[in-house]
């Protein structure tokens, strides 16, 4: 199960998952910004960081460099995903699997077995990658999406220990 201080080899260097701290955003940042068309704000993450309780953010590294970034809210029955990005130049490496995997282990390391998220309806891309992680498509939100009015699917993952364990972490 993914720690702070686990350390995997990958292709160029050590991979590191540890908490995201504020001096992480610029570089968060600029991956968030390559990301989504609508970006959060420097504000949005340093209020998650600094002022939610109930929230927990991660970054993965390579050899020191910040690829990718993901949170989570932990609340009394279930973690709520927030967001899970990583760097444009480094996808299909297994970073994001990395992320949300540690999220997984942290949740349950809280206790919690059960995970939502939303995901925009035209992200095929990130619902077949949930899809991977134990996660099923639960229902549709309507025009959940402020920006543009799109619809969101709420996924929700169960048994995260079960997926754990049969991912081998
Ligand atoms: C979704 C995202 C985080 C995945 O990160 P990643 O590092 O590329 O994913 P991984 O390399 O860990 O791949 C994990 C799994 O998804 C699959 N996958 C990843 N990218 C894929 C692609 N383009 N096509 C098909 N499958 C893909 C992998 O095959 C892998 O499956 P496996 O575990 O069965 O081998 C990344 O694509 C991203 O940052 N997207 C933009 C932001 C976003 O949409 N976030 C989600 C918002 S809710």
């Amino acid at each position: 199960m993914p720690r702070e201080d686990d350390a995997l080899r990958c292709e160029d260097g050590e991979r590191r998952v540890r908490a995201m701290a504020v001096d992480d955003i610029p570089r968060v940042l600029e991956i968030e910004r390559r990301s989504f068309a609508s970006p959060w704000s420097e504000r949005a993450f340093r209020s998650e960081i600094t002022r939610n309780i109930s929230a927990d953010y991660i970054v993965v590294t390579c050899a020191g460099e910040i690829l990718g970034y993901a949170g989570m809210w932990l609340f009394l029955m279930e973690a709520h995903v927030t967001n899970i990005a990583v760097d444009p130049d480094h996808r299909g490496r297994g970073l994001g699997a990395h992320l949300l995997l540690a999220l997984m282990a942290r949740a349950l390391a809280h206790g919690l077995r059960r995970m939502t998220l939303e995901v925009r309806v035209s992200n095929a891309l990130a619902r077949s990658f949930y899809g991977r992680y134990g996660f099923e498509e639960v229902k549709i939100k309507p025009g959940y999406y402020t920006d543009t009015g799109e619809d969101a699917v709420l996924m929700c993952c169960a048994d995260i220990g079960l997926v754990l364990r049969r991912k081998g972490e």
